[in-house]
């Protein structure tokens, strides 16, 4: 459940989001954040079910929910993502381009050319894919000047290296990376890109990267983040909804590091 507040964030009523990997965990949550705060999304992700319960749990909250059946991988499918977002009032004005896989557990020296390609492929072509059809959406906002706001999921592995996880840490620093350039290609026209990078957050994702089903590993996991705790998919949510609005309209080509202390060491 969603229990976040949107307080007075300006700029998110009545807008058109596009989410992807937004049938769970961080996508999920802020797609009912955005849908709570009165904004549109269209939500795109592999699975169906979860996918239109999602749709409709935002739809419940008085704004237009879509579930769009997709992979990032596949430029077709996030075509037609963009296209259902910019059906829905005429422009996308935001997108979180956060589908992604993990992979845990393999040192540099077993590591295998198919672990590679497929982190690569869902975490970097899916987040280039995504902006590259976003962006040209966002080029038509406000009668062809543009507009809008992109944020990409990275996360604490964008900018730390970590053992056993290197094809994922290259994955996420890949995404900075692309941030970065598109933040400046873009800056012009009233397109702004960032990314959002969590510390360990309390979703299936994590559960499968550390194990931490097993009490021993939660505690340690828990303990490894300065705030003595793991953090919530809400509080990811709120941070790139204050990406999204206005009033972050000065924020552009940055990374929003949201880990409870996890980096600052
Ligand atoms: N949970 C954490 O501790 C943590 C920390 C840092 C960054 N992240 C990042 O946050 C993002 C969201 O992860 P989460 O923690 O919510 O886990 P999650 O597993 O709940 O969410 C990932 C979503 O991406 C979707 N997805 C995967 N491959 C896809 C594809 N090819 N096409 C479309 N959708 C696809 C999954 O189905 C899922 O809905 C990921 O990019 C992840 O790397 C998570």
């Amino acid at each position: 459940m969603n229990t976040a507040s949107t307080g007075s964030l300006p700029g998110l009523k009545g807008k058109v989001a596009l989410i992807t990997g937004g049938t769970s965990g961080i996508g999920r949550a802020t797609a009912l954040a955005l849908a709570k705060a009165g904004g549109h999304v269209v939500v795109m992700g592999r699975r169906a079910p979860e996918g239109e319960a999602v749709a409709n749990e935002i739809s419940g909250h008085g704004v237009k929910g879509v579930f769009v059946q997709g992979d990032v991988t596949n430029e077709r499918d996030v075509e037609k993502a963009v296209a259902a977002a910019v059906g829905l009032t005429g422009s996308l004005d935001f997108a979180f381009n956060n589908a992604g896989v993990e992979l845990g557990g393999v040192l540099t020296a077993d590591a295998s050319a198919e672990g590679y390609k497929k982190v690569m492929d869902i975490n970097v072509l899916g987040v280039l894919l995504s902006m590259k059809h976003e962006i040209k959406a966002m080029l038509k906002n406000n009668g062809g000047k543009g507009g809008g706001s992109i944020v990409n999921t990275s996360s604490v592995a964008g900018s730390i290296g970590m053992a056993g996880a290197g094809v994922y840490v290259a994955s996420k620093h890949a995404v900075s990376g692309l941030t970065k350039s598109a933040a400046l290609e873009v800056a012009k026209s009233g397109i702004r890109v960032n990314t959002v990078s969590p510390g360990g957050i309390d979703t299936a994702m994590l559960h499968r990267f550390t194990g931490s089903k097993n009490p021993d590993a939660m505690a340690w996991m828990n303990g490894a983040h300065p705030v003595g705790r793991i953090g919530t998919p809400d509080e990811i949510a709120m941070p790139v909804l204050f990406l999204f609005s206005d009033a972050s309209t000065f924020v552009t080509g940055s990374d929003l590091i949201v880990d409870g202390g996890f980096t600052a060491r």
